[in-house]
């Protein structure tokens, strides 16, 4: 469970004007639920995931995960969290351009020392229907394709939490549909808890429940039927 409240954070232009960014944040992500993040450009979301992630250290307020006060534990620690417990998905993918797909899939758990990697890899890129594809390095994989790599790479090192900020947002409509829905597929199967920040309103209504912010606030919320 995450818990953020209280959460105000604001940045020091180099004109030296101090310009807030969230205002005054409160809201809980459950264990094992999908929420969506929803709002105008510049209304915060992608700081508030930076916060929930623990990238972003808040000027005010608290948050919790599991307990476990992050917004005062150091730099080290936080980072030793998302290392053990915390994924990622972007817009851009952020594949790495000289590996194949295998071997995008395959680093993080590398780099985690698991020996079985390769084959762990192998199972990911079936499970979103790439088995065809292994051997392909992103630059000769549609955009489609080469989320659905970004997805196997989350998944696979097994997160509780996973973070995703406008994972359909580079794709065409047909394509962020099937990726979406690939997206909370998982997570459901996984039992992951999933913050994804979106303008895609299908994609929000899919998740159990959304927040919308605008200028740095949670101004609605909603859940699903
Ligand atoms: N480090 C920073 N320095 C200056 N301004 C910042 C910084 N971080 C965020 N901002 C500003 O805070 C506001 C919110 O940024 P944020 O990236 O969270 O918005 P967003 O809701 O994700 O927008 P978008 O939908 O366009 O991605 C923006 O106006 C942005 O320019
Ligand atoms: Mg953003």
């Amino acid at each position: 469970m995450i818990e953020v409240v209280g959460v105000g954070y604001e940045v020091v232009l180099p004109s030296r004007e101090r310009l807030t960014v969230l205002e005054e944040i409160n809201c809980t992500i459950e264990t094992g639920e999908a929420v969506a993040v929803v709002g105008s450009s510049g209304s915060g979301k992608s700081t508030l995931l930076g916060v929930m992630a623990g990238l972003t250290q808040p000027q005010r307020g608290v948050v919790r995960v599991d307990g476990w006060t992050m917004s005062q534990a150091s730099e080290e620690e936080r980072a030793a969290w998302r290392l053990r417990e915390v994924g990622f998905v972007f817009q851009n993918f952020q594949l790495l351009p000289h590996l194949t797909a295998l071997e995008n899939v395959a680093l993080p758990l590398w780099l985690r020392g698991e020996r079985r990697a390769e084959a762990i890899a192998r199972v990911w890129l079936e499970r979103v229907g790439l088995e065809e594809r292994v051997n392909h390095r992103p630059a000769q994989l549609s955009g489609g394709e080469q989320q659905r790599v970004g997805l196997a790479r989350a998944f696979a090192c097994r997160p509780r939490f996973l973070f995703a900020d406008e994972p359909t947002g580079n794709l065409d409509r047909k394509t962020a549909a099937r990726v979406g829905a690939l997206l909370f597929g998982l997570q459901e199967e996984e039992k992951t808890t999933l913050v994804v920040v979106t303008h895609d309103e299908t994609l929000a209504r899919s998740a159990n429940r959304w927040l919308r912010l605008e200028e740095g606030r949670v101004v609605e919320e909603g859940r699903r039927n």
